[in-house]
């Protein structure tokens, strides 16, 4: 038998949608404990009962500690994590002057492993367990991604970007190259252990159609892989795939027409949509990914999640590191709170968390497996302090209800409020 822990807490389980119930408050479920066995959550519900399950497993009492579901970030870039926080351009500008010659580095395995290393040693610090990443038009620096994750026994997600068009000669592919590297990555990686591959075209721009052909084409050979991309993320962005695809109907078409509009499609930002587009996307039960502090920071607009998730759009949510300005789905959360507030729409935090979690899990298409905590599924948990620093502790000791006394750390926790992290049934994260 593997190892048996018994974690005791206020353990916060979804048992729908907070989107779909009456008061958000109502599709969760508080227990007092959970039982991990042999890396999954064995079972779920009072410490007595537990215990009489489980006699010979170990008790980690977290007195009014949260206990969640480890954060899934489903849209993220780990090469750009040197570049977070680069100042003052807006999309193209930004990517031109510090993401692409960043990406450039990706060539040397070495540096790839260094970041790689790096960019999970600061996610799973802030409560990620899972994240969905583009890598660069290097082979290699998805090879050190997935060897990475693959150490660490975590469940990730992540691509080549295919770009032969409007970016530097370091970083072009071809249709066919990017189309047979991004076969050899599949056969090497794709559902080997916890991982799996995406197929990523970076978005239209930088590609010229016979490359969106070609992975819409490698897309329909490996029907099981995701695929990933951006979509009307800036105004300018938009009115530049008109000019370089003029017989498209609008951007979703530049992927449709290629076959790379599917239910397992993730749609980075997907800020400024048509009503064609919604309808077209919401069809195929495709996933948008909301970046809040993306959106923000490079100053995209304002998704609209309340329209969106009201006509039954399928949502997750990401940090989109190092367009967006943080490593933390907590900062993230409250971002997203705040994009809210700005539309009328303020999101309640049972929503929140359920998006940091089930919902990119939904988007990824792993909510059987990760996500939420239920018996069966994987052991990827986070423990939250909602005391840690004295601002939000003075604050939440006011609080009525776990709701009130939680979002204080959604609007102003950070990494600190990370008490423990557990991935596959290990503990990989402790502050003391
Ligand atoms: N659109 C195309 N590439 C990128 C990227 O790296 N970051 C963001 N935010 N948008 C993009
Ligand atoms: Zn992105």
């Amino acid at each position: 038998m593997g190892a048996e822990m018994i974690l005791k807490g206020q353990v916060l389980s979804f048992e729908r949608s907070p989107f779909d119930a009456g008061r958000p408050e109502d599709a969760c479920r508080i227990a007092e404990a959970v039982a991990l066995r042999d890396g999954q959550v064995a079972a779920v519900g009072p410490l007595a009962e537990l215990r009489a399950q489980m006699p010979q497993a170990e008790v980690a009492d977290h007195g009014a500690r949260l206990i969640l579901a480890g954060f899934v970030d489903a849209h993220v870039h780990y090469p750009q994590t040197a570049i977070i926080a680069s100042w003052g351009k807006r999309l193209i500008d930004w990517l031109n002057s510090y993401t692409f010659p960043e990406e450039e580095r990706f060539g040397d395995r070495a540096y790839a492993d260094e970041i790689a290393a790096r960019y999970l040693d600061l996610t799973t610090a802030h409560g990620t367990t899972t994240v969905c990443s583009y890598c660069t038009i290097h082979p290699e620096s998805v090879d050190a991604f997935f060897s990475a994750a693959q150490a660490r026994g975590q469940r990730v997600v992540a691509g080549k970007t295919c770009m032969d068009r409007n970016a530097p000669p370091g970083l072009r592919d071809t249709a066919q190259s990017a189309h047979d590297d991004s076969a050899a990555l599949i056969a090497r990686w794709h559902r080997v252990d916890r991982l799996e591959y995406a197929i990523t075209p970076r978005f239209s721009p930088t590609s010229t159609p016979e490359q969106l052909e070609a992975l819409g084409a490698l897309w329909a050979e490996h029907p099981s892989c995701l695929m990933q991309t951006h979509l009307s993320e800036q105004t300018d962005e938009i009115e530049w795939v008109q000019e370089l695809f003029p017989q498209a109907r609008d951007y979703l078409d530049t992927y449709e027409e290629f076959g790379l509009l599917g239910a397992r499609g993730l749609y980075g930002h997907a800020i400024h949509l048509t009503e064609r587009e919604r309808h077209r996307l919401r069809e195929y039960g495709a996933a948008l990914v909301h970046c809040p502090t993306s959106n923000t920071f490079i100053g995209s607009g304002l998704f609209d999640m309340a329209g969106l998730m009201a006509e039954g759009q399928r949502i997750g949510l990401a940090t989109d590191t190092g367009g967006g300005s943080s490593f933390s789905m907590l900062r993230t959360m409250a971002a997203a709170y705040e994009v809210g507030q700005l539309r009328g729409t303020p999101l309640h935090a049972a929503q929140l968390l359920w998006l940091a979690t089930q919902g990119s899990a939904t988007a990824l298409r792993m909510q059987d497996k990760i996500g939420n905590i239920a018996p069966g599924m994987e052991a990827d948990l986070v423990v939250l302090d909602l005391a840690s620093t004295p601002a939000i502790a003075q604050r939440s000791a006011r609080a009525e209800d776990l709701w009130e006394a939680v979002f204080p750390t959604i609007m102003m926790g950070d990494d600190r409020a990370i008490a423990e992290v557990w991935i596959g049934g290990r503990r990989v994260q402790e502050r003391r």
